[in-house]
């Protein structure tokens, strides 16, 4: 093992373990059977995940649904067929549900654990960079409806998060910058997360670019402990998202806008919030809001990991911000734009004029 970093999310009282290493699933059973009471497990995967590590949770007393795989089945019908298996196993209260995948199982898997019998425990063992570096923490579970991503969720913590770096070594490279664009997000609006300490995030990726791109193991375990303790700092401050939290969504706006347009069969999640990224660091210098060095130093930076920050295609301005007028961050009728506003820092605005926003699509 190459180390087990424990990070303490103190949501108050459903305060919680992240541990970050390698081969960790080697004992993840007794991992998890530390931090539940459960006495059956259903683990919750999908079809590329489960034939790679579907056996190492193997024992007696765990089950499996075997999901498709892709956002496009992140839907009510997915998750009813988790809710099928639980009660097709008899799970009881007391029971757990574990989520083995990237930030699709494992929203749909917390959704499911949420509602089940008003609310059994889960554990997280997300596979892919997005889910350990963002969403395995912080209790946001949703599936999308027709109307929109993530529409349909709750806020529910896990009981505890395994993430095992040598899973990451089976991820394409499409995925691992997809993991990669959450990871700058990071940087960019660290000095908001308010964490006790500065890890200088922005700074160690302009560093350490080729060790992170080879996914050196050290590197990328220390990347994914930051990440997490400025997430956990985040959700810390506001978990139900009423204020600061809603900080996460730098660049989402834009991303879930483009994932909804195109049916979310042509972006991944995070070619999405790069492409939103970049979208907001426009239109940040289109309102004057940021300084020439700093606007090229962050776009320099999407551009050294080589992430996407075009669209593919043109679309019709009017229909995305349509789209943008439905999101759950639209609050009083006003959409929120979460802005850079000096180095490192960011602002959430809700009064930004549609033509600044639609100039740049
Ligand atoms: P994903 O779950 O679709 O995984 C990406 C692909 O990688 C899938 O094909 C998957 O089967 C495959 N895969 C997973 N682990 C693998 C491994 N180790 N080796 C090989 N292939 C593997 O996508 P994602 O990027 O992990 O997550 C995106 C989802 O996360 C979106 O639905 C997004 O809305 C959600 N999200 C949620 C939060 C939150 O706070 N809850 C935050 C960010 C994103
Ligand atoms: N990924 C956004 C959040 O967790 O709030």
């Amino acid at each position: 093992m190459l180390r087990t970093d424990v990070v303490i999310n103190a949501v108050k009282e459903r305060s919680y373990p992240i541990f970050i290493g390698e081969n960790l699933s080697d004992n993840i059973y007794e991992l998890m059977s530390k931090y539940t009471k459960a006495n059956k497990f259903l683990v919750v995967t999908n079809e590329t995940v489960y034939p790679l590590y579907g056996e190492k949770l193997k024992k007696n007393n765990t089950e499996f649904v075997i999901l498709p795989d892709g956002e496009i089945y992140k839907n009510i019908d997915t998750l009813n067929r988790i809710l099928d298996r639980a009660f097709s196993l008899k799970l009881e209260r007391k029971d757990a549900i574990v989520a083995l995948g990237g930030g699709v199982i494992g929203d749909m898997a917390g959704f499911a654990a949420s509602i089940y019998q008003r609310g059994i425990d889960y554990i997280q063992v997300p596979t892919t960079l997005l889910s350990q570096v963002d969403s395995s923490v912080g209790g946001k579970v949703a599936v999308n409806h027709i109307c929109g991503k993530n529409m349909i969720g709750a806020f529910y913590q896990p009981k505890a998060v395994i993430s095992d770096i040598n899973t990451l070594y089976t991820l394409d490279d499409r995925q691992y910058k997809t993991g990669l664009s959450e990871v700058l997000k990071y940087a960019f609006i660290e000095k908001s997360c308010c964490a006790d300490e500065n890890y200088n995030l922005f700074e160690f990726l302009e560093c350490k670019h080729n060790e992170i791109l080879r996914k050196e193991k050290d590197t990328v375990s220390e990347l994914i402990m930051i990440c997490c303790k400025l997430k956990s700092a985040v959700v810390n401050q506001d978990e139900k998202e009423k204020g600061k939290r809603a900080i996460l969504n730098f660049g989402h706006t834009y991303a879930h806008a483009f994932e909804k347009i195109t049916d979310y069969n042509t972006y991944t999640h995070g070619e999405a919030v790069s492409i939103g990224m970049k979208k907001i660091f426009d239109l940040a210098k289109r309102l004057n809001k940021i300084d020439n060095a700093y606007y090229e130093r962050c776009i320099n930076l999407l551009k050294t990991y080589n992430l996407q920050i075009e669209t593919k295609d043109k679309y019709n301005p009017e229909e995305v911000y349509e789209i943008m007028t439905s999101d759950k961050k639209v609050a009083d009728k006003k959409i929120n734009f979460v802005l850079p506003c000096s180095e490192k820092e960011v602002e959430i605005r809700n009064n930004i004029d549609k033509k600044y926003v639609t100039e740049g699509i």
